[in-house]
């Protein structure tokens, strides 16, 4: 450890310091701990269903019961929460599968909440993986180009939300990027009765590449066209405050940025700026990335998970979201 010389102090001599493992944890200036994360989990109907993706090495497609057993794992290495995505048997273009009483997402957040009540259980709120287009909104189709239409968007992703409360779930995030869903999911939330909810905005949440291996995963790559038109343009800082900004304003209780690796300066804003409860979300192409270079023995896949995690932690965020969760919760113990 050396300490800068400074001109106050004209007797200063640079030094180095005994550093032992404890002064080294006492002077660290931010620190990683198992009750910062949250593991992501994907839901699919069935029994006894566990099935790899090739693109996601040790991400699974589980059944509500197989899905119990992942979180169970995790909440017993000290992971606090998790954020849920849904695989429908069934697209159509209303998405219905995404607020059915009985959809893949409420159902497995009823059995979570009965057999861990005491784990947080986050739901992702979006329709792109209920659409058979894969959109995040409804979709009008022109003689030319298809457009997403925002406003009659917002009713679907608010009834989504509310039947995710009405199953149990702790807290909704919605990812869908819409303008004013945040607004539109609050007001219903309070009109049924779950005033208590808080809602976790992807506040900043960018149109990335990096994003490729979740689509695989939760089956939900657009058919036709990209995201751009309601994700952010990576190369946009002050617009990504620009949507925080709003998303508190409309009701956020906690926002998100992501991806978190390539936007460290997103992260780092957004905290300095509205001082709110910040997570930061290691997507799939991070994930990816250290696995198959860590694969291939080219980087040491828990060294680089931490160091990429505290970097975001540095950044500023407060909750770091991510798809190796309970390995490095067992990491942190170990
Ligand atoms: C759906 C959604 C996506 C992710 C989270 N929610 C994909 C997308 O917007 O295409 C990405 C998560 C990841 O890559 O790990 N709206
Ligand atoms: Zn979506």
């Amino acid at each position: 450890m050396s300490f800068k010389s400074m001109p106050a102090f004209p007797e200063y001599r640079p030094r180095r310091l005994r550093k032992t493992a404890a002064l080294r944890a006492l002077v660290a200036e931010t620190h990683l701990h198992a009750s910062q994360l949250v593991l992501p989990l994907f839901a699919r109907f069935g029994k006894k269903v566990r099935r790899a993706v090739d693109a996601m090495p040790g991400v699974f497609q589980l059944s509500p019961d197989e899905l119990v057993k992942d979180a169970t794992r995790a909440f017993e290495a000290g992971v606090p929460a998790v954020l849920l995505f849904g695989i429908p048997d069934r697209k159509d273009e209303r998405a219905s599968g995404a607020y059915a009483k009985n959809g893949i997402v409420q159902q497995t957040v009823r059995l979570l909440k009965r057999e861990l009540p005491d784990l947080l259980v986050i739901t992702d709120v979006c329709l792109c993986e209920y659409m058979s287009h894969g959109h995040c909104g409804i979709v009008r189709r022109g003689p030319r180009a298809a457009s997403v239409l925002n406003d009659p968007t917002l009713k679907l992703l608010a009834r989504t939300a509310a039947s995710h409360a009405e199953a149990g779930a702790d807290m909704v995030a919605p990812s869908d990027m819409m303008d004013g869903r945040v607004r539109a999911i609050r007001a219903e939330l309070d009109g049924s009765g779950f005033e208590e909810i808080p809602i976790m905005s992807y506040a900043a949440k960018f149109a990335s590449a990096y994003y490729g291996p979740f689509r695989e995963v939760a089956e939900s790559t657009p058919k036709f066209g990209d995201r751009r038109s309601y994700q952010m343009n990576a190369a946009n800082a002050n617009e990504a405050l620009r949507e925080v900004a709003l998303d508190i304003a409309e009701g956020a209780d906690l926002v998100m940025v992501k991806p978190a690796l390539a936007y460290l300066d997103i992260i780092q804003r957004v905290k300095t700026e509205f001082g709110y409860p910040t997570a930061a979300y290691a997507v799939s192409g991070e994930h990816a990335m250290i696995k198959a270079a860590a694969e291939r023995g080219w980087v040491d896949e828990r060294a680089v998970t931490m160091e990429s995690l505290l970097a975001m932690r540095r950044a500023g965020a407060d909750i770091l979201i991510t798809y190796s969760a309970a390995e490095v919760a067992r990491w942190l113990k170990g």
